[in-house]
């Protein structure tokens, strides 16, 4: 496995949509991906297996806030360090852009995106009841100062 990175293009549309599919019970459309590499304010980095997109992170940036829109790994390559390494990526981009901090949303019961993000030194700030649409799961609110 030789697992390469590169930012969102025109090229990967279809194959991020298919993943986000498999990884998510509220998928994002082309559409949105669409949308998402039409603007100014968001940045995307994908993980790829030779042609095959196998992971992304992405985040929207206004006013010096950073916001992480999803994070995303193909199950058949989870446990290797991918995500970490998407997730750095977004951290030295926000660092690059002078954010002064990182924040996100995560399901309370995603032990694994919470270890995850705990590694990078997300810190739990709040929570917002009933946020998920599907099943009325509770949002963890997690930041990471930049600016220390
Ligand atoms: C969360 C997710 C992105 C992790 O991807 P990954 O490439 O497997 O993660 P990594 O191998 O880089 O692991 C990094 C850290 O995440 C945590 N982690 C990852 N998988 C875990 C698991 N199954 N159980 C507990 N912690 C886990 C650990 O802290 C791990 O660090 P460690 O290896 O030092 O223990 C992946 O499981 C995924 O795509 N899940 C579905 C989509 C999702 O829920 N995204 C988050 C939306 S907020």
């Amino acid at each position: 496995m030789n697992i390469h990175y590169d930012t969102l293009k025109q090229e990967y549309l279809d194959a991020i949509t298919s993943l986000d599919k498999l990884c998510f019970s509220i998928p994002w459309s082309k559409n949105l991906f669409a949308s998402e590499l039409a603007s100014s304010l968001a940045h995307y980095v994908l993980a790829l297996d030779g042609e095959s997109v196998v992971g992304y992170c992405g985040i929207q940036s206004v006013a010096g806030e950073g916001s992480i829109t999803n994070i995303a790994v193909a199950p058949a390559y989870r446990n290797r360090g991918i995500a970490s390494k998407l997730l750095e990526q977004i951290i030295d981009y926000g660092r690059a852009h002078k954010l002064d901090f990182i924040t996100l949303e995560v399901r309370e019961s995603n032990t694994s995106a919470i270890n995850l993000y705990t590694k990078y030194g997300f810190e739990l700030v709040g929570s917002r009841k009933g946020y998920y649409a599907d099943n009325h799961e509770t949002a963890l609110l997690m930041t990471k100062i930049l600016t220390q």
